[in-house]
């Protein structure tokens, strides 16, 4: 199902780098109307930062913005995306297709930008309505993971696109006796904070013996 198949009614709207003055303005009236932004927001500021927006004939009810951040935890540029569905129209799936749409939009402006080296998208579970919802670790339909967590709490949420790679400095051999390839500085096991890790071997090359499976303390 398509983004615009999901809200019969309503009609998405790419706003990403347009500056298109009529989307900025209304999307500007739909925050004050909701007093919606935190204080120190610039609403004006924040219209630059626009993906998409839905609307329901002349009226913007959904928007979806995004900032371009180095996230450390991951060591990638990440699209952090923020939204907010007017109160009369929530529960119609809109933050839903908006972000399923923003997704689209940013991945192949992406492609087009490869200089961005821009990751995926990444959010920051604010919402008491995703409460049950964060539960679950993977959400498959907008493919965000749970990646993390804020000191304060909140949830790292990172939907990673297809054709992204890290950079190889970052990438580990097969081979465990190899440690890390590339151009980061050797590690030693003890300086790793990660989980259980599947090794694979590297496109287009054999594996040497059966895949291993190391626990990193
Ligand atoms: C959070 C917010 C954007 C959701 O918008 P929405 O258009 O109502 O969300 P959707 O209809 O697309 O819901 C998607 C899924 O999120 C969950 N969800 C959304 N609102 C929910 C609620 N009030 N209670 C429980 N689950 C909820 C559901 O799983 C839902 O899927 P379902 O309806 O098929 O069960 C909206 O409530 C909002 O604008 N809140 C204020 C601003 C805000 O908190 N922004 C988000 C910061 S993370």
């Amino acid at each position: 199902m398509t983004p615009e198949e999901l809200i019969p009614g309503f009609a998405l709207r790419p706003a990403w780098r347009l500056g298109d003055p009529r989307i900025e303005a209304d999307a500007i009236a739909f925050w004050a109307r909701l007093n919606i932004l935190p204080p120190g927001v610039v609403a004006a500021d924040r219209a630059k930062e626009l993906v998409a927006v839905v609307y329901k004939g002349e009226d913007l009810v959904g928007v979806q913005t995004a900032v371009i951040e180095q996230v450390e935890q991951v060591r990638t540029r990440l699209a952090m995306i923020r939204g907010a569905v007017d109160p009369g129209h929530r529960r119609s799936r809109i933050a839903f297709a908006l972000t399923l749409y923003s997704r689209s939009l940013l991945e192949l402006w992406s492609r087009d930008h490869p200089e961005e080296r821009l990751g995926g998208l990444g959010a920051i579970v604010e919402a008491a309505e995703l409460a049950e919802r964060a539960r679950e670790p993977y959400w498959p339909q907008t493919r965000f993971i749970l990646a993390g967590f804020r000191p304060d709490g909140r949830q790292l949420r990172i939907s990673w696109f297809e054709d992204f790679r890290v950079e190889s400095g970052e990438t580990w051999a097969l081979s465990p006796a190899a440690g890390p390839v590339g151009r980061s500085p050797a590690r030693t096991r003890s300086d790793s904070g990660c989980p259980a890790i599947e090794r694979r071997a590297p496109s287009g090359s054999a594996p040497r013996g059966s895949p291993r499976r190391r626990t990193i303390p």
